[in-house]
């Protein structure tokens, strides 16, 4: 059976990463967090001091692109793969509010984008991956036999974003959280490399109302008849 390559795109917190682990688990295939990637990244520029409230210093932090090593390990206790930066595993580290504050602003520069897509295209040239992102469906993977592209209300989305990081303990308020995702909305449509855009061929999917299981069922019925379609 052909493995097929599944691209899906959209705002922050419309649920691609979960529904994504799901369908890569179900089909046995490879699940990539290219978010997680554009967060290593800035999670990077932040301990290097390249970025931060008062200073964004972008000639420094691609002039050392290339000492930056992302990798994902796979952690069988929790059956997903984890994201390191040069060996060190910072899965938990990325996901604070702070990084999402800065990571649209790194997300912006064409260096990092070059250097990030060059490796996911990587990551995925044998098929059989489902990748979530921003520009999965429009420039990484042209020509994935499946494109997605999430939306949800802003307001679901930030207490979805919210519920997420009160459960994990850190201290935040809703107003701060859909802020975040509102301006990241924003920049990401915006930018002129790559913004977040639905590819001509997409199948757009508004979840504000739908639950993750419904999700999951709808979204495995598009790749069922994917699959028909190309086997
Ligand atoms: O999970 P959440 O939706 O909050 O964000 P993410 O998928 O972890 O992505 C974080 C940020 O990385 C996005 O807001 C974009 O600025 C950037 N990103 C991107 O530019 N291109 C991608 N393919 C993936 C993420
Ligand atoms: O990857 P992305 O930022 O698009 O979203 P996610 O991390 O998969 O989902 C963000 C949060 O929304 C998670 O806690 C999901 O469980 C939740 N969610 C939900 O409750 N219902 C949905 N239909 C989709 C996501």
């Amino acid at each position: 059976m052909k493995k097929i390559t599944i691209a899906i795109d959209g705002f922050s917190s419309t649920g691609k990463s979960t529904v994504a682990k799901q369908i890569a688990n179900h089909l046995g295939y490879v699940y990539v967090d290219s978010g997680a990637m554009y967060r290593a990244v800035t999670y990077y520029a932040m301990q290097q001091g390249f970025i931060d409230v008062n200073h964004f210093d972008i000639e420094g932090l691609v002039a050392n692109l290339k000492t930056i090593d992302i990798r994902f390990k796979f952690n069988n206790k929790f059956g997903f793969a984890e994201v390191y930066l040069n060996d060190m595993n910072i899965e938990n580290d990325i996901r604070t509010l702070e990084v999402s504050s800065f990571v649209s602003k790194v997300a912006e520069i064409s260096e990092v984008r070059q250097k990030l897509v060059e490796q996911q295209k990587q990551l995925g040239k044998d098929g059989g991956v489902v990748m979530d992102g921003r520009d999965i469906g429009t420039v990484v993977f042209t020509d994935a036999e499946l494109k997605l592209f999430m939306t949800a209300s802003a307001e679901t989305r930030a207490e979805r974003r919210y519920s997420e990081l009160i459960e994990r303990g850190d201290a935040v308020t809703y107003e701060a959280v859909l802020k975040n995702v509102q301006e990241r909305d924003y920049i990401d449509s915006h930018r002129k490399d790559s913004p977040l855009t639905k590819a001509k061929d997409a199948i757009q999917i508004d979840n504000s109302n739908m639950t993750l299981q419904e999700q999951f069922d709808k979204i495995l019925e598009l790749v069922n008849v994917t699959l028909e379609n190309v086997n």
